[in-house]
């Protein structure tokens, strides 16, 4: 077990959003850590905030008119490049305490004096898109290597639609945006995809008459439900969301933990023999919970309890225990309710009786890396059986990973997680150079296992 401090101590958070470049903090501070084969997991952890709640948590309270305290939010790089955004446009950002923090966005938002960076985020990215397309400035938004690979093409050519202007990079960062006046559209989504959808609709919060967005399947919905949270003209109808021009009402906002981040520690539990955990606090919003499901059908024994709603999203404890687990066919609707947790649902196919097969995936290829070709290089390294097809994978199982060898995160915090979690069942060691871009959604990830570990 390796030990390590927090990258964003509270007073940390503070320096940095005065001086820091996010992508400069991580890119240049390289840590390199050893995973060991490790005993049962044990105990009681609560998880961290959710970073897709939190981005909007910060960037919604930006848009409205008055004080908004976000309490438990998101300590990630990723959630800081948006707070140091909305703060470079003219809000004040007060630390309460540990858990709270008190945004005053001080009527309107104003332009920035400096280029806004998104470091790796894409989430900040597109949505900020959508609300500093319909402003009365120009901006200019910037980000780190990997983020300024990644497609913009999925806003820019909507958002032109509804007569945003931008001066890009052939549909990549930097990216100038020319603020404009908005006009709602019809617009159908060939993806499945929040950041697309959010992004229409934060435009849409400016833009005259209606927008409409339709996608193939229901992507997750925490801006449908924070814009109804906050009072915005908005209409869900199965796949089509649509909202009119509307002000969004300062509401003080808990943030619940983030699924994504659980995931890890429930595929961990599942494989480690003798594990038994509980994690506390979980979003488990059914447009995020694919992972609950299918590695419930996998026969993983997952027990939700305690359900209820926080801020209009619902929540709960999640108890795991080691399983025997077996294949499953993973494909569709429910790609876009587990996105984000493939990389940890690969780990558990690994130790499945019988094939996995994942389809539907493509957009994976579009993400922090390419994560259908990271997981399946890297995991390969380890052991496992596991080919890479254009939209995903296939997994035989169940295999003995030997581990013995150095997995490469790519600047992806998502690939720096599934190496460890797959590494605590390793026969042998694995080293995983850079895992501080785990700092990019889940700083505390190594404290918890530890916690878990200490029995
Ligand atoms: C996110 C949406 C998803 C997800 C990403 C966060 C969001 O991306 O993969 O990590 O907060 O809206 P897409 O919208 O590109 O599918």
């Amino acid at each position: 077990m390796v030990n390590k401090k927090l990258l964003y101590t509270d007073k940390k958070i503070q320096i940095f959003l005065k001086f820091a470049f996010i992508s400069d903090l991580l890119s240049n501070k390289s840590m390199d850590i050893t995973v060991e084969k490790s005993k049962p997991l044990k105990g009681t952890i609560e998880i961290p905030a959710d970073k897709s709640i939190t981005h909007r948590a910060f960037m919604f309270s930006a848009l409205t008119k008055g004080k908004m305290l976000v309490s438990n939010y998101s300590r990630g790089a990723d959630c800081m490049s948006t707070l140091k955004i909305i703060q470079n446009l003219g809000c004040e950002v007060n630390f309460i305490n540990e858990k709270q923090v008190l945004i005053n966005a001080k009527n309107a938002i104003k332009p920035s004096t400096a280029p806004l960076d998104c470091g790796n985020s894409g989430t900040t990215t597109r949505l900020m898109m959508g609300i500093l397309s319909g402003q009365k400035f120009n901006s200019k938004l910037f980000g780190d290597i990997s983020l300024s690979k990644r497609p913009m093409k999925r806003v820019i050519v909507p958002l032109e639609e509804m007569g945003a202007k931008f001066i890009h990079n052939d549909y990549k960062l930097p990216i100038e945006i020319e603020g404009a006046d908005l006009h709602g559209i019809t617009y159908n989504s060939p993806l499945a995809s929040a950041q697309v959808k959010s992004c229409l609709l934060l435009a849409g919060l400016y833009a005259d008459g209606t927008t409409y967005f339709t996608e193939p399947y229901k992507s997750r919905n925490h801006t449908e439900l924070m814009f109804e949270y906050m009072g915005a003209d908005i209409n869900i109808e199965n796949n089509t969301v649509s909202v009119k021009k509307s002000t969004l009402n300062p509401t003080d906002i808990t943030i619940c933990g983030d699924i994504s981040s659980a995931a890890f520690f429930i595929v961990a539990a599942l494989i480690t023999p003798d594990s038994d955990i509980t994690i506390k606090n979980a979003g488990i919003n059914i447009t995020r919970s694919g992972i609950l499901d299918v590695l419930k059908e996998m026969n993983g024994d997952i027990e939700i309890i305690n359900e209820r709603i926080i801020s209009n999203e619902k929540v709960a404890d999640i108890k795991v225990r080691y399983s025997n687990l077996k294949a499953a066919a993973v494909e569709g609707a429910i790609i876009p309710r587990l996105i984000d947790e493939i990389p940890a649902l690969v780990i558990a196919a690994t130790q499945a009786e019988g094939t996995t097969i994942i389809k539907d995936a493509q957009d994976l290829r579009n993400k922090e890396a390419d994560r259908i070709s990271a997981v399946a290089g890297e995991f390969k390294k380890l052991g496992a059986d596991i080919t890479e097809t254009s939209d995903g994978f296939i997994i035989n199982g169940k295999t003995i990973l030997e581990g013995d060898c150095e997995i490469e995160c790519f600047h992806d915090h998502r690939i720096a997680m599934s190496a460890y979690t797959a590494g605590l069942i390793c026969k042998k060691p694995i080293k995983i150079n850079e895992f501080q871009w785990v700092d990019i959604s889940f700083p505390e990830f190594l404290a918890l296992h530890s916690k878990l570990t200490i029995n």
